[in-house]
């Protein structure tokens, strides 16, 4: 019989496709909304896999329902939705999308830096509130990037494009901070590895690229953004948990740091009446990162073929827990 897939939410067709051809039996939940969790555990009880999304909350709870499952696999690269120490126990793979994404992630935190620096956003909501009135010899200057400092932290895929990008464009100097070095970045992008406090001190624009993870946390936080330029940049494309929003909102008001930048917030979505929103040098977006055709496309790619290899081959192309694998 046919192994049955639960897809929790309507992604590109080739997913669908691609399963279908394999021999997989492939529900789509058509809501235009996230699976509630009730919903979730009755539909994921008749499958045999999840093909899950980020908005899935899926913890310990829900795989101690559903450990029947046979393989989780997320169609997004982060998988802090998932308790995955839980999926493990059950022996249960989880996968994610990496890669695929990192290009159109990488030029979202790119564009982010350059609006902000210039302050575009606020200067777009001038013009529609009628404010454009004449030149302005010192209203609302922003800085230029060139020669400027990138500090990322969480120097992986996605930062490496995002360090090349501002290399290229500007020449700026590379600096980092990560659990473990990036030894291929330092020899191909010049980055130098500091440790945390350094990265704050030096960063013009400092981009986060990391996981969200028990570590990483609230981690830029009043503390954090105390050690900052006061000319700085705050980027952060990975997840909005990472930065504690309060604190940010109030160094921003109170000019220890100069900007920022977010494509993730805390928490999401942002309420429309945010005071970063009102900001001159802040520039917000929906959680865009990978809302590329070409990216969406590889995700969904990449899900699919991800458990279509797990059973053909016994090993998934990229697992998150990979001793799940080990007999
Ligand atoms: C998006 O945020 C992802 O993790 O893919």
């Amino acid at each position: 019989m046919s192994k049955k897939v639960l897809v929790t939410r309507i992604i590109p067709g080739i997913a669908e496709d691609m399963l279908k051809q394999a021999g997989f039996d492939v529900t789509v939940w058509q809501g235009d909304r996230a699976m509630t969790k009730d919903e979730l555990t009755q539909y994921a009880r008749q499958a045999n896999i999840l093909l899950s999304l980020g908005s899935n909350k899926l913890d310990r709870s829900f795989f101690e329902t559903c450990k029947h499952l046979e393989i989780v696999s997320q169609f997004a690269v982060g998988f802090d939705n998932i308790d995955v120490a839980a999926a493990t126990d059950y022996k249960i793979p989880v996968c994610n999308t990496p890669d695929v994404l990192s290009e159109a992630t990488a030029d979202v935190a790119f564009a982010l830096m350059i609006n902000v620096s210039r302050k575009m956003f606020y200067h777009h909501k001038l013009i529609q509130k009628g404010e454009w009135k004449q030149f302005e010899p010192l209203k609302n200057l922003g800085f230029e990037l060139t020669g400027k400092t990138l500090g990322i932290f969480g120097l992986g895929r996605i930062g490496s494009i995002m360090a090349q990008r501002c290399k290229g464009a500007y020449g700026m100097k590379v600096i980092y901070h990560n659990r473990t070095r990036n030894p291929k970045a330092e020899t191909e992008l010049g980055a130098q590895y500091v440790d945390f406090n350094t990265l704050l001190r030096d960063s013009d624009i400092l981009s986060v690229h990391s996981a969200l993870t028990d570590e990483t946390k609230g981690l830029f936080n009043k503390q954090a953004f105390a050690k900052m330029k006061t000319t700085a940049v705050f980027i952060n494309t990975s997840r909005g948990a990472v930065h504690n929003e309060a604190d940010l909102i109030e160094a921003l008001q109170n000019g220890t740091i100069w900007g920022a930048g977010l494509d993730v917030t805390n928490p999401e979505p942002m309420q429309a009446t945010n005071p970063l929103l009102e900001m001159s040098s802040v520039a917000v977006l929906p959680h865009i990162g990978s809302a590329t055709v070409e990216a969406r496309t590889g995700m969904a790619r990449l899900a699919a073929e991800n458990i279509i290899s797990y059973y053909q081959t016994g090993k998934p192309v990229t697992i998150v827990n990979p001793t799940v694998l080990i007999p």
